[in-house]
């Protein structure tokens, strides 16, 4: 399995992920723009010819946001997220990044685990901000020296 960077041939494969990962999944069109700009940066999970997981962030250096980080289910538990995290926090420290920020489910034991080995630190909390169900947001923060 190795990390790349995302090609306009991936848009269907990432919505593919979506909607096994997430209660809110998007679009293909939603992909495809983000895919187009500029700030979005957009790592891939392959193996073989299969696509196993994705990664977006957005950078707005000195800032920057972790908009997606997702792996197939069949395929967990495997590292897979954390080198995507990896390859994507590097990717901030070439672009200038001092902080990358990110928005949690309240219950999502797994990602919360992930980014708290990753060293990012709960900063606040979004009441009532995700629908399907409602559930709070956590917001944590990773400051990053370049
Ligand atoms: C969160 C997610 C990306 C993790 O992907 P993954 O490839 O299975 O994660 P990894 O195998 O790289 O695990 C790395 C770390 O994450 C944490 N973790 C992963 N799965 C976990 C679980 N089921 N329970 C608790 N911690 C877990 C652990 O800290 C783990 O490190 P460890 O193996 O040393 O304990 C995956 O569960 C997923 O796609 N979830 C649905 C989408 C999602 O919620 N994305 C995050 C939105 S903010």
């Amino acid at each position: 399995m190795w990390i790349r960077q995302m090609l306009a041939e991936d848009i269907k494969d990432i919505a593919y992920i979506e909607k096994e990962c997430f209660k809110e999944p998007w679009s293909e069109k939603i992909i495809e723009e983000m895919y187009k700009n500029s700030y979005d940066f957009i790592e891939m999970a392959q193996e073989s010819t299969k696509t196993i997981g994705y990664a977006n962030i957005r950078i707005l250096a000195p800032e920057a946001e972790l908009m997606r980080l997702a792996v197939l289910k069949e395929r967990r538990n495997e590292g897979t997220a954390q080198l995507l995290l990896n390859k994507i926090l590097l990717i901030c420290k070439c672009k200038g990044v001092s902080v990358v920020r990110l928005e949690v489910r309240r219950d999502n034991e797994p990602a919360t685990a992930l980014y708290k080995k990753f060293g990012f630190v709960q900063n606040g909390i979004r009441k009532d901000y995700y629908s399907h169900p409602t559930e709070d947001a956590i917001l944590m923060e990773k400051i990053l020296n370049n």
